[in-house]
């Protein structure tokens, strides 16, 4: 996978979802922890948005900020609709299923905005899925495999954005 080159600057991550209350702020919140962790937050900046605006301004949904929680992470971003400025503001856009990509992939209107997008699965290695399922009408063991999922994938992408740096 194409990560793009970037030494002594910094680098925006943008993670997105249908509604940006369940797996685009777990996704923000657990990177955020990491990024903190390792004393980067000068260097990487993370935030979250929904390709619907259907809950605009809400914290995100109290099952998922209950199982964050468990794993000691802070869910407490507000919800925000994608907009088109976010490709001019963020270098990776990181969807979480098909429905994601390609309604963001409508707004793009350069090959560059395109090259932006990525899919949170593409930076697991402990599963295989192709999609970060929509937890929203499941119950708990949707909760848990989307913060099983995400915690793979943004430590792998927090070290690619590190390799980046060296
Ligand atoms: P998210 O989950 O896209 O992970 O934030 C959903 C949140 C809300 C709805 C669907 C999915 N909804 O239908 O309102």
């Amino acid at each position: 996978m194409h990560i793009p080159h970037v030494k002594n600057q910094k680098v925006s991550v943008l993670f997105v979802c249908l509604g940006n209350i369940c797996r685009s702020p777990a996704a923000e919140g657990i990177m955020k922890k990491l990024v903190t962790d390792n004393h980067l937050e000068e260097s990487v900046f993370v935030d979250s948005a929904g390709t619907s605006g259907w809950h605009e301004g809400e914290l995100p949904d109290n099952r998922m900020r209950m199982h964050g929680q468990r794993r000691g992470y802070d869910f407490c971003s507000l919800s925000r609709k994608f907009r088109y400025d976010d490709f001019e503001l963020f270098d990776y856009i990181i969807v979480m299923d098909d429905d994601n990509y390609w309604n963001v992939k409508k707004l793009a209107k350069t090959e560059g905005d395109v090259a932006k997008i990525y899919r949170m699965t593409d930076f697991s290695d402990k599963f295989s899925h192709h999609q970060v399922p929509d937890p929203y009408y499941g119950g708990a063991s949707g909760f848990e495999l989307v913060m099983d999922l995400l915690e793979d994938a943004c430590g792998n992408l927090l070290n690619k954005i590190k390799s980046n740096f060296e």
